[in-house]
């Protein structure tokens, strides 16, 4: 991959990234079902590699072709999830794991009734508490007590957002609360049908937690993400555009469908 020189970095610091940015991988796929194919195949290598693999899991469209695969898989006799425990990169604050928009809900309903996934190993971020601040630092914990990721998976926002790190003046490190932006709220819209049931509060992990999975894997799929994925894989590392950071990370595979890639 050629990446140009971001300006606002040292040279020092520059060579650092140069020499970690050789292990970015960018996979451009023909269609969203071969995407969703690629990114199956990667989390099951490292299931097959490790049996209590440690799994960080995004929600939004993006991953929906990729859990499907993850399904066909499991009742083809491939793949087991009795052993892996999965830590969601995110959740909204006040709605109960029951409300059909929950991110809970939704990894229930797309993935983890078809799976044979223990129970006890599913973590999502608690959105429906008292003590958000509490819940953070226990969700923190939590990935530390299993021992860290192996891998995540992450989509991309419009505005650059992963997780729901939202672009801002610093990177917010570890899990917290954050105030969602209007185009966060505007583009989630579409699953709450209206703009003013989305919730203007989430619980994210945040931007260390994420680096600090051992392997990740970065989805984007059609072509309204095509101008911000490649303002993250090329332009400058800031929290403006939070996927930006991902730059620095030592094993990272990007996989884009050619309309996400087209600027790449
Ligand atoms: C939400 C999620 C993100 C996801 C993003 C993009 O905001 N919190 O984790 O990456 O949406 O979603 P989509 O794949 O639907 O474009």
């Amino acid at each position: 991959m050629i990446i140009s020189y971001p300006g606002n970095l040292s040279v020092r610091l520059y060579k650092l990234l140069m020499t970690r940015i050789k292990a970015m991988k960018i996979t451009v796929t023909d269609n969203y079902k071969e995407q969703s194919e690629l990114a199956a195949s990667l989390m099951c290598n490292v299931i097959e590699n490790r049996k209590n693999a440690v799994i960080g899991l995004p929600t939004g469209s993006t991953p929906l072709g990729m859990y499907k695969e993850l399904i066909k898989s499991y009742n083809e006799g491939k793949i087991s999830f009795a052993h892996v425990v999965t830590f969601n990169l995110d959740e909204y604050i006040g709605l109960p794991a029951t409300d059909e928009n929950s991110y809970n809900y939704y990894m229930n309903h797309n993935f983890f009734s078809f799976m044979d996934i223990d129970k006890k190993n599913i973590n999502i971020p608690h959105g429906n508490t008292d003590d958000v601040t509490g819940e953070c630092l226990r969700y923190e914990e939590n990935i530390k007590a299993a021992g860290g990721m192996d891998i995540i998976f992450l989509g991309i926002g419009r505005n650059g957002h992963i997780g729901f790190n939202e672009p801002g003046e610093f990177f917010e490190p570890y899990t917290h609360q954050v105030i969602l932006e209007k185009s966060t709220i505007d583009a989630n819209s579409r699953f709450f049908g209206s703009v003013s049931k989305v919730p203007t509060s989430a619980i994210t992990m945040g931007i260390k937690t994420i680096l600090s999975a051992r392997q990740i894997v970065l989805l984007a799929s059609g072509k309204e993400k095509a101008e911000i994925l490649k303002e993250a894989l090329k332009g400058k590392i800031t929290p403006k555009i939070p996927a930006s950071i991902l730059q620095l990370h030592e094993h990272i595979d990007v996989i884009a469908d050619s309309e996400a890639a087209v600027y790449l």
